[in-house]
């Protein structure tokens, strides 16, 4: 059993409290490997955010289970160095299960060393899912580790279950989930989804630049589940924003994506001034990553050092984390 406490790690109580009362959202970035992790702790040490760092399903299988752990730890440890080299505030980090499908592989990241679950049952059934959370959240709080819940389904890929169709989160219910299974802050589906493809063309109008602009958020389901439990914590996951800029990087050097729309960003800036206190962004680092590699070797295709073609992607990575924090989030200058 490893304590996220010894290795340097934060819950996300404080966190949430203070971005409630801010009025900002905390950054979940999903990492799996180096230089992403290093990109996200840069980004989030030098505009002074607090972050989450998100280990999903698959980020397990990829990077082992263990060895993410250690990277949680090592984050910590740089962050401190380069707090004391660049004369800046250390940061709260959080180490975070995006997604976990089970009370068992919840249970085996409290024990080893995360500071935050989230256990997602919203493809179960009502009761079942509030009795796989309460589960959760009676072992997570023995280790006073914070726990995510969710009630409505997001349309795309979730992990391994996928769904053509948004379920929104009906705000009638998240008193009763929340009250029955005591977790500590609870995802939503309000109209977000997963991955580069959240909505389709004929779903969106074109702005006076031609750009497509998707259907707005609903911000109606959103206020129901903030009068239904005022002050508590609320996650919005699907919340890349699908830069045209990096999708044009990629396609201008070779790559073939169609049809990428994301989030507006203005509509995530709205959010997180509400009851919205973490907001998940995945795919707009690999966007962002998959476009500078793709550039870096159209440009120099006789290059095989990894170090040099990693190096502009983990350079973009970081100025994207910064603008989440500065102009999406707000968190930055926020620890
Ligand atoms: O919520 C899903 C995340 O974007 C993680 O995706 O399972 O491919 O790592 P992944
Ligand atoms: P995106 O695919 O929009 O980045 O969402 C990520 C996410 O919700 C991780 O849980
Ligand atoms: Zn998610």
């Amino acid at each position: 059993m490893f304590s996220y406490k010894q290795l340097g790690l934060v819950n996300t109580k404080e966190m949430f409290k203070n971005a409630m009362k801010g009025k900002y959202a905390v950054g979940a970035f999903n990492f799996n490997n180096m230089e992403q992790l290093q990109a996200i702790i840069t980004a989030c040490l030098e505009t002074q955010a607090p972050v989450i760092l998100q280990v999903s399903k698959g980020a397990r299988k990829y990077a082992d289970q263990t060895l993410l752990r250690y990277m949680g730890q090592g984050a910590v440890e740089m962050m401190k160095v380069h707090a004391k080299e660049k004369g800046l505030k250390e940061i709260p980090i959080a180490l975070h299960l995006d997604h976990g499908d089970s009370f068992e592989v919840c249970k085996s990241c409290v024990d080893s060393g995360f500071s935050s679950v989230m256990i997602d049952g919203s493809h179960l059934s009502y009761e079942e899912n509030v009795k796989v959370t309460k589960q959760v959240v009676e072992y997570a709080h023995k280790y006073d580790v914070t726990v995510e819940g969710e009630l409505g389904v997001l349309a795309g890929i979730e992990e391994h279950v996928s769904s053509d169709h948004t379920t929104y989160t009906k705000p009638e219910e998240v008193q009763d989930f929340v009250g029955k299974t005591g977790v500590d802050s609870l995802a939503i589906s309000i109209g977000t989804s997963h991955g580069a493809n959240k909505f389709k063309p004929e779903q969106c109008t074109k702005n006076k630049d031609g750009v497509l602009v998707p259907p707005p958020l609903r911000f109606d389901i959103l206020e129901g589940v903030e009068k239904m439990l005022p002050g508590f914590p609320i996650v919005l996951h699907g919340s890349s924003s699908v830069p045209v800029e990096a999708v044009k990087m990629i396609n201008d050097n070779g790559g073939k994506l169609k049809d990428s729309i994301g989030i507006p960003e203005d509509q995530l800036r709205k959010a997180a001034t509400s009851a919205v206190c973490k907001v998940n962004i995945d795919s707009d680092g690999r966007l962002w990553m998959t476009a500078a590699i793709r550039k870096y070797f159209n440009e120099k295709p006789a290059d095989f050092d990894p170090r040099k073609y990693l190096e502009p992607a983990r350079t973009a990575l970081i100025e994207m984390y910064k603008h989440k924090n500065v102009n999406v989030l707000g968190s930055a200058g926020k620890i």
